[in-house]
């Protein structure tokens, strides 16, 4: 089987996202909001690019494997057992009690083994997935890709996800959640590497410790997948420390339900989470401004859970509160194509 890791080799759909832009009335100003849409990727989410990468590169550097155990909060673990599927390669996923039902079914759709790690006393979902997969590793000789410690995690957007986005741009500004860091490490060094001055804010709610100290620690557990994390990530070591906006998580529920009532954007939840921190930034803004935000995955992974799972999760005051502040707001959004910008 030939492996090649270079992005423009990849066997499957991955990458040349569309870049959907919009534009929104904040107070005076119209400005355009960009989203990455990272959904249309062939397994479905930013994920697909990530387990590519680190696979290719793996199989590359050590020559084919047979079996291969990572952890995942879901997308990842999805894109991975669906890649691995194709490249006849047995995966095993270790996932969190809280991966949707969306993600559950398809990685066991492909034939992967999912393991739900339960986590311990005072360890993170996250932890507790590292700690079972690196267990499973090492008892059952399988290669364990290590996604959330594998440079290859952020490198993945620095030389694929990251060239995309800006050769569309200038931007004024560039938005993106964290959960293992991968996105928000790769954008950095992306930026850096090129001396791109381009501001990049990462959104994430309240309690994530993901790169910077939580703006509150009640220690009550984040509702969203993949919407900050509550493990320092592994690629957090960045001077300066990212700029970060915090946007809770009953108003990415109230944003993610106007979105879907005006028929806007299909992005999934940690996805509106950036898309508002985007729209937090531009109120500040004396004039008109550009924002690329990057949505990780679609809203497919979480409709069906939407009253269930998360409407409950949050205090329905504060739900009700930010759906009539952010109503006139996403009302405005229009989408529009590049000959009538
Ligand atoms: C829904 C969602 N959003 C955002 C991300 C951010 O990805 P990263 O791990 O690169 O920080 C992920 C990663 O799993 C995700 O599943």
């Amino acid at each position: 089987m030939p492996f090649n890791s270079a992005p423009n080799e990849c066997p499957f759909k991955i990458g040349h996202t569309p870049l959907t832009r919009f534009s929104i009335q904040i107070g005076d100003h119209q400005h355009e909001l960009l989203i990455k849409e990272e959904r249309l990727n062939e397994f479905g989410s930013i994920k697909d690019r990530v387990a590519w990468y680190i696979l290719s590169r793996t199989i590359e550097a050590q020559g084919p494997v047979t079996s291969v155990v990572d952890a995942s909060s879901g997308n990842y673990g999805n894109a991975l057992a669906c890649i691995c599927e194709r490249q006849g390669i047995q995966a095993t996923i270790v996932s969190s009690p809280s991966i949707s039902a969306y993600n559950a079914e398809g990685i066991r759709k492909t034939g992967a083994r999912l393991v739900i790690a339960e986590a311990q006393p005072g360890e993170s979902s996250n932890a507790a997935r590292m700690r079972v997969a690196g267990e499973i590793a090492a008892a059952e000789g399988m290669v364990f890709l290590d996604q959330y410690a594998n440079f290859l995690n952020p490198a993945s957007h620095q030389n694929w996800t990251a060239p995309e986005v800006f050769a569309e741009g200038p931007f004024d500004a560039c938005f993106a959640t964290s959960s293992s860091g991968g996105t928000a490490r790769g954008f950095t060094d992306y930026l850096k590497a090129h001396q791109d001055k381009t501001p990049l804010f990462l959104v994430e709610p309240q309690g994530s410790c993901a790169f910077v100290a939580p703006d509150d620690s009640d220690g009550e557990k984040l509702k969203i997948p993949g919407y900050g994390s509550q493990r320092r990530s592994t690629f957090a070591e960045i001077t300066p420390p990212p700029a970060m906006l915090r946007v809770q998580e009953p108003a990415v529920l109230a944003a993610f339900a106007l979105l879907h009532e005006h028929k806007l954007a299909e992005v999934g939840l940690s996805s509106v989470g950036v898309m508002l921190g985007a729209m937090q930034w531009l109120s500040e803004q004396d004039g008109p401004r550009s924002a690329v935000c990057i949505c990780a995955d679609g809203d497919e992974r979480y409709v069906d859970e939407f009253e269930g799972r998360y409407l409950p999760s949050v205090p329905r005051a504060d739900y009700d509160a930010a759906y009539a502040k952010l109503s006139p707001m996403i009302a405005s959004m229009k989408q529009v194509t590049r000959a009538n910008a």
